[in-house]
Order: C-alpha cells, then sequence, then structure tokens
C-alpha cells in the first residue's frame, strides 16, 4: 500500500498529470475579473467618523444593496497605513497570527469635511473620499497609491461566496516584484489581455513545476512591491484564503488587482520610498526571522532517504574522508515506523541516540521530518490522543475527515485548535519523543497541506477547523500554523535556551519567524536552477530570507556540468542543501571524479570562508528586518537596467553574485552595477571591475563570478573544516576593499552560534570596522555586550583601486602594490583596536 502511493505520487511527480486551476476555473474568481465595473456603489458616511486613541471608525455603505460595513483606518509604526472592513453582521477570517505583536501608533491629527477625510501617519497621509468611496495615499504632496479608484472594491457576503476584491494603483513605479512563490522571474509580468493569467496564490504541492509561470506553488505571501527608479511603495493584503492578483506594469505607474475567495478585507500600505525601507516595513508587521543556529547556514546532505542507521553514518565518514564540510545530515519519511511520527523504524535505526551522539562527536547535526498528516491506526499513540482530544480537522457532519498521504489512510491535525498546537508542540518534548535529542531539528514537510486522494491533492475548502473556521479561510497559512507549533515545541524542549532549527515546504506571510524555506521539488534542470534565484529572491523581499533549493534537482538523475554549477550557486543563497528523491541515482559529492570532486570542494569552501559575513548578515536581519539576499535593484534602482536583473544577487550590501546557470558557459555578461565610482573585486582573479555594466566574465567550470563591493570590509575564515563547530575558533582574515576615496566599512557579528545568550544576556560581539586614512579601526556597536571570542584575527589584507584606468577597459588587474597584505598578527578582536596600515 505505502509503496503503491509512493510509486503513484512519483508518477505525479514526473508526468506532471494535474492541471491547476486559474481564475476562469473558479467561479468567485471569474464573476469578479470579468465584471463591468462603473463608478464604486460604496459611500463613507464621512461626517459619522468615530475616533478612538489609536483607530479611526467609519460606516462604508454598499448603496447598492443598503449594507454597511464598518471601515477602520490606523497608523503603524509611522509609516504604514492600515484599512480594515468588517461586516458587523457576520465575523469574516483573519490572520493575525501571521502578525507579530505591535501597537498601532496614537492618533494624530484628523482633517474631517462632508466629502473627504484626511488622516496623518508620519511623513504621510491617507486622504479618503465619501462618494463614490476610494483612498489616496499621500507623501507630502506626492500621491504614491490610491485603492478602488478604478471602484472594483467588492465584498460578497453570501454563505457560498464570500469573496472579496480591491483594485489598487502606484504611482511613480515601473515593476511590481513580490508575491511568492511562482516559479518566476523577480519583476511579475504583465496579466490580462495581451499578457499572462493572473498570478494565484494557493499552497499546493506541485511538483516538477512548469518555470516561467503564474501557477500556484507550495506557499503564499501576499505582499508587494511596485518598485522603479523613483520610489517603492508596498502592499500587504492579509489574507489566508485562496488569491489571484492581476498586475499591469506601465511606464510610470503600476496597478494590481486582488481577488480572494473569503475572508476579512485587511490591507496595508507601506510607503516606502525605497525597497529597502519598505522591506523593513514589512519585517515590522510580520517579523524578522531569529539569527539561525550557525549550523544551519553550512551545508546539509539529504536524500529521501537515507535508509538505515548504517547509510547514514557512511555518508558522514565519506565526507569526512573526502573533504567535504556538511553541518547536517537529514532523515526523511523512511526512519519512521511506516509512517508513523514520532516513532522510528529500529530495524533500520537499531540505536537512533546512539546514531545521534556519533554525528554530534563529529560536530554533525541531524534533521528528522515531521508531515501533519497522521496514520489512521489505532495504538499508534499520536492517532489515539489526537481523536480523543478532537484535535483534528474535521467534516461538516462532525465527524473527522480522513485522506490519503504517506502513510495511506491518515487524518491531519487542526493547527488552528489551541489546544491541539500546545499538544503537537509538546510531542517534541525529549522525554515524549523517542530517541530524540537536543541535535535533532524538524522538517515539516507535505503541509500545503497534501490529500493525494483530494481536488488539486489537497484538502477541500469546506472542512472545519477549530471554532468553525471553514479550511477555505485558512488554506493558505495551514502549514505556517504547523511551524509555529514545531518552533514552540522545538522552544520548549531546550527551556527557550537553543535556538530552533525548522524547514518548512508550505509558508505563509510571517513564516519567518519559525521557520526556513526551499523551492520545494524542482528538477535537475538548468532552467530550475536559474529560476532558484528570482524565487529566492522574492522570498527575501516578503520577509522570508532563509531560501534555499534542492541542490543538483530533486527529481531524476543530475548531469555532473549542472550539479558542479548547482553548488556553486546554491552556495550563495541561504539555505544550502541537496536533496534528490527515492528513484535518483546517489549524488554525494565523494562519488564523482576527482576534477568534479574538487570544484565542490571549491564550492562548499567559499560558502564556509564567508559564514562568518552569512551570519552577520542574518543578524542584521533580525535586527532591522532587511533582507539577507537582495535584488541588485534594491540600491542601485535609479539605473533602469538593474530593474529587471535577477541571474545575479548581492549577499547583505557587499557581495555581488552571479552563479553560471547555463551549459557549457565558458563566460557570462556580469552587470556591475553603481557607476564609474563603484569598484567590484574579485579576489580570486585579482581584478578589480568600476561600475561600468555588462563585462564579460570568464567561467571555467571550477569558477564562480562574485565580487566584493569597493567601501566594504568582509571577514572570511579561510581554513577549511569539517563542520562549522570546528571552524569556531578559527582565525579572522579581514579583507578590506578601498573605494574610490580609499576608505571602507563593516561589520563583523560573533557569538556562541547556538543559544539565546545572545538576546538574554547580551553575550555576542558586534563591530563597527572602519578603514580611513590608512588606520583599520573597530569599535562595539553595543556597549553592553561582551562574548569570550577564542578566535583571533590573523590577518588584514587591504585592495587599493590602482588607480591606472585606461580608456576603454572595465577591469584592471591588481598588483602586488595593490594589495597590502599583514599576516601572523595574532589580534583579539577588541573594541578600540586601531592598526595603522599605510
Ligand atoms: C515531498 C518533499 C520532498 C520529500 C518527499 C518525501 O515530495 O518535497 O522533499 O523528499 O516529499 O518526504
Amino acid at each position: 500500500m505505502n509503496l503503491a502511493i509512493q510509486l503513484l505520487y512519483l508518477l505525479i511527480c514526473t508526468t506532471q498529470i494535474y492541471g491547476w486551476y486559474t481564475c476562469d476555473d473558479k467561479t468567485f474568481c471569474r464573476n469578479i475579473r470579468y465584471k463591468e465595473f462603473g463608478e464604486s456603489s460604496f459611500k463613507l458616511l464621512a461626517d459619522h467618523a468615530t475616533i478612538t486613541h489609536d483607530s479611526l471608525f467609519l460606516d462604508l455603505v454598499d448603496t447598492s444593496r443598503n449594507k454597511t460595513f464598518l471601515l477602520t483606518v490606523n497608523c503603524a509604526f509611522e509609516q504604514i497605513h492600515r484599512f480594515n472592513i468588517q461586516d458587523p453582521e457576520k465575523r469574516r477570517f483573519n490572520p493575525k497570527e501571521s502578525l507579530q505583536e505591535f501597537q498601532f501608533k496614537e492618533n494624530g491629527n484628523y482633517i474631517i469635511a462632508n466629502d473627504r477625510i484626511i488622516t496623518y501617519c508620519g511623513p504621510s497621509t491617507t486622504t479618503l473620499y465619501a462618494d463614490p468611496f476610494r483612498i489616496e495615499v499621500h507623501i507630502y504632496d506626492t500621491l504614491i497609491a490610491t485603492a478602488n479608484n478604478d471602484g472594483k472594491l467588492v465584498i460578497n457576503t453570501d454563505d457560498d461566496d464570500e469573496s472579496i476584491s480591491m483594485d489598487f494603483e502606484f504611482m511613480e513605479t515601473e515593476r511590481v516584484y513580490g508575491i511568492p512563490l511562482h516559479a518566476e522571474r523577480l519583476s511579475l509580468r504583465n496579466t490580462g489581455p495581451g499578457g499572462t493569467i493572473p498570478y494565484r496564490l494557493y499552497n499546493v504541492d506541485h511538483c516538477c513545476y512548469a518555470v516561467d509561470s503564474q501557477e500556484p506553488l507550495y506557499g503564499s505571501v501576499p505582499v508587494l512591491y511596485a518598485h522603479g527608479r523613483r520610489r517603492t511603495t508596498g502592499l500587504f493584503w492579509l489574507n489566508s484564503a485562496q488569491t489571484f492578483v492581476d498586475i499591469q506594469n506601465n511606464p510610470d505607474t503600476t496597478k494590481t488587482f486582488f481577488i480572494s475567495e473569503s475572508g476579512e478585507m485587511d490591507f496595508y500600505v507601506l510607503i516606502g520610498p525605497t525597497l529597502e525601507e519598505a522591506t523593513r516595513q514589512y519585517t515590522l508587521l510580520t517579523g524578522s526571522a531569529n539569527l539561525p543556529p550557525q549550523f544551519s547556514l553550512g551545508h546539509h546532505q539529504s536524500r529521501y532517504s537515507y535508509m538505515s542507521q548504517y547509510d547514514l553514518l557512511s555518508v558522514v565518514k565519506n565526507f569526512d574522508e573526502h573533504d567535504f564540510p556538511v553541518d547536517v545530515l537529514w532523515l526523511d519519511i523512511d526512519y519512521t515506523d511506516n509512517f508513523k511520527y514520532f516513532t522510528w523504524n529500529f530495524d533500520a535505526f537499531p540505536n537512533p541516540v546512539e546514531m545521534q551522539q556519533t554525528l554530534n562527536s563529529t560536530g554533525r547535526k541531524l534533521v528528522v521530518i515531521i508531515d501533519p498528516h497522521i496514520k489512521v491506526e489505532e495504538g499508534y499513540f499520536v492517532y489515539d490522543q489526537g481523536m480523543e482530544n478532537g484535535y483534528f480537522v474535521h467534516n461538516p457532519d462532525g465527524s473527522v475527515f480522513t485522506g490519503q498521504c504517506w502513510p495511506g489512510l491518515s487524518t491531519y491535525i487542526d493547527f488552528k485548535n489551541p489546544h491541539a498546537q500546545k499538544w503537537y508542540s509538546n510531542l517534541f518534548d525529549l522525554d515524549y519523543f523517542p530517541s530524540s535529542t537536543e541535535n535533532m531539528f524538524i522538517w515539516n514537510d507535505m503541509n500545503e497541506p497534501v490529500v493525494f486522494d483530494q481536488d488539486e491533492e489537497t484538502m477541500p475548502n469546506y472542512l472545519v477547523h477549530y471554532d468553525n473556521w471553514l479550511h477555505r479561510d485558512l488554506h493558505n497559512m495551514y502549514g505556517f500554523l504547523q511551524t509555529l507549533g514545531t518552533w514552540t515545541g522545538l522552544m520548549d524542549r531546550s527551556l527557550n535556551t537553543r535556538r530552533p532549527f525548522v524547514l518548512t515546504r508550505s509558508h505563509f506571510a510571517g513564516s519567518q519567524r519559525y521557520a526556513a524555506i526551499w523551492t520545494g521539488d524542482n528538477l535537475p534542470t538548468w532552467e530550475h536552477l536559474r529560476v532558484s534565484f528570482p524565487m529566492c529572491l522574492s522570498e527575501a523581499l516578503a520577509g522570508i530570507s532563509n531560501c534555499g533549493a534542492d541542490v543538483g534537482g530533486f527529481v531524476g538523475n543530475v548531469e555532473t556540468e549542472l550539479l558542479q554549477r548547482w553548488y556553486q550557486a546554491g552556495a550563495w543563497l541561504p539555505f544550502f542543501r541537496q536533496h534528490s528523491t527515492k528513484d535518483s541515482d546517489r549524488r554525494e559529492p565523494y562519488l564523482f571524479p576527482d576534477d568534479v570532486q574538487a570544484t565542490i570542494r571549491k564550492a562548499l569552501r567559499e560558502r564556509y570562508a564567508h559564514l562568518q559575513y552569512w551570519y552577520t548578515t542574518f543578524f542584521e536581519h533580525e535586527l532591522f528586518g532587511y533582507p539577507v539576499i537582495r535584488p541588485i535593484s534594491y540600491y542601485y534602482n535609479n539605473d533602469i537596467n538593474t530593474l529587471d536583473i535577477d541571474d545575479q544577487w548581492l549577499v547583505g550590501k557587499n557581495i555581488l553574485i552571479h552563479p553560471v546557470a547555463e551549459p557549457q558557459t565558458s563566460s557570462i555578461n556580469v552587470y556591475f552595477p553603481g557607476g564609474i565610482e563603484t569598484f567590484w573585486y574579485s579576489v580570486e582573479k585579482n581584478l578589480m571591475y568600476f561600475g561600468v555594466g555588462n563585462v564579460q566574465v570568464e567561467t571555467p567550470i571550477d569558477y564562480t563570478p562574485y565580487f566584493y563591493r569597493g567601501g566594504s570590509i568582509i571577514t572570511r575564515k579561510n581554513t577549511l573544516r569539517r563542520s562549522s563547530i570546528d571552524m569556531q575558533n578559527d582565525p579572522y582574515n579581514i579583507y578590506v576593499f578601498l573605494d574610490n576615496n580609499n576608505e571602507a566599512e563593516g561589520t563583523l557579528y560573533v557569538d556562541d552560534n547556538i543559544s539565546f545568550d545572545y538576546k538574554n544576556n547580551k553575550s555576542f560581539l558586534y563591530y563597527q570596522l572602519t578603514y580611513i586614512n590608512g588606520m583599520l579601526n573597530m569599535y562595539t556597536l553595543d556597549e553592553d555586550s561582551h562574548f569570550e571570542d577564542k578566535a583571533f584575527i590573523e590577518s588584514i589584507l587591504v585592495y587599493r583601486n590602482p588607480n591606472q584606468f585606461e580608456e576603454g577597459t572595465k577591469y584592471i588587474k591588481l598588483s602586488t602594490d595593490n594589495v597590502l597584505i599583514k599576516n601572523n598578527l595574532n589580534l583579539k578582536l577588541k573594541s578600540g583596536l586601531q592598526i595603522k596600515l599605510l
């Protein structure tokens, strides 16, 4: 039975026998999208305003049916306008768990007239026009956004049709980014006449997905950024029901149209005015990721499945023997007893605790999979307890819903139920999850959720969750709610002392607080490698920085050339894991010829050399909300050429990466942004490029083009070890790349890599490094912080602009005069440190 299910699934994967619904297939969407909209029938009763300490309430009447709704307007963080519309006669669902806790701003001034109301939020205002109802957002005198200007506001209130819609326009913008997850480029296409179908947000298991597609995938994050040379404005549509989004890019304005199947209308306008600001504003609402434990930024090795304890441990042994660093080993569904989560297949894994101890003794961690479906089997403790307490999702008649997944007939945990949440979290208790240790971390999969024998292989809309909410209302946040439970379980099991690591496939707005994500079941093709870049970039802009793709592609066998290029690219995305399915050939790196091994080893070495830079960037993501990976136009949007670039990106602010994603490529075109005064250095090639647009860069198979920005200081650790733990006390090598003023700056963050002491006891070092007038200075960015770091600064390298520009050249070879190297320094990191270098 189980084997049959797995084979059926693989067949579905490899043949894509399922089609995916479009707006035209869904009555609610079709009815709204093709409606002839005239002037909006909604009218605001502007003279009936009620004001409380942080909200403005207004009656909003749909004059076509004489029905009154309640409009609430708030200001958050002085930069975010919130609009909420409720039906006083009927509750509607709001996925509020997606938001982190915050207070709306105390009320400021209002101007209330008969035909309009103006509210203030920091430098921006909202003007609510009464009749017909429409919204304008201004920054000072500049109009930046409108809502309902085209009169497409719809709120259906029938039980069988609760769909809603709203049109938005964003001024002074040219492109739209966001609303992941789609296997699509970063800059979204026009939908509608002459364009594509609307983008669909509906979490589904969509194996082997088509590329350049608006079809739904595993996650949905309903935030978008209207972006361009002049400004960025964001929109967060807080809704977890199935949603379709139309996009129209015009030369100086963009339009979008949101249609959701149900839920309360609740949206936030983020005033930007830069992409950097708008993404930060979004994380003020939904939070940023906790600093991940450092091991999770290392290299992960997975397979569906390592079938035995012996198999898993021999993989580690081989990694060590062949000098490939790896931090985490993964166990897929076959480690369980017949796909019963929280149990073990003891025949294949006779001693899981000993196995974890062995891993741990070599500095490695284990991740095991826990899916949300629970095998229907009396005597299986998870099933029994769930049934006894009513913790599973129900049919409308009150019976427990069952459907097919890996174990055969299964029930599904109702994570919306707070009691079920608590119970599920407790299952991760070390005393409760048999043979678990604190070095075991968790992977949540199939949590869209997948139900093989239902339409689109997911849960039907009519199912009933806690408090009588329909599945329709919360579909896109089901996986989010699972990760909330998993995260809480891992926090509780360590009494809040150790940072959890959770990977999830299904995700929603705010998932970054609980889990990393990956791009699901991809293929070993060049186009799947290429599309993983914009997929993760859009996720990063949507708050979820910790993203990666299965290295090598999940389904099928990978050619060695592609595998090497995939390692090189994967090393520059935040989550870095090799994973492949059952019937694919084994592809652990040590199985390949020596030259291939050497290329992969080099890519891994580059990842580990920059681990402290990744870690520092993640720390700053937590602190400030900036994404960890950034599109080129994040900083250089005044250059129109950058707006569509998504085959290269920035890690933090300072590393520009353009991996090779095409076969047999001896050179690629790299776009160096920033103009003539911006320098980009290649340490490996000893070259300095000066911001000149396109340059053809040679790309032999063992080379990944990446460049350091002139003006930055980057700390590396250059010794190759088995894992990140082994590198903890290794020396720092500080690289200084001078800008056109011969200056540079950077930051460095260090802590114990695993615990919450950085938060609870300020146990960390966070330094600003500057290079001015030939002097490297280091000073603390937090006077109260402290940490005993055993690592020393071994070397400082200063890369200088040779100042020998020749007409027509785009790069310069650096000579030994241009690179100053100080070795054997043996200095401790210290605030106040000053080193004269020139
Ligand atoms: C799903 C996951 C894949 C996993 C498999 C078995 O297809 O996306 O990564 O290996 O299920 O658990």
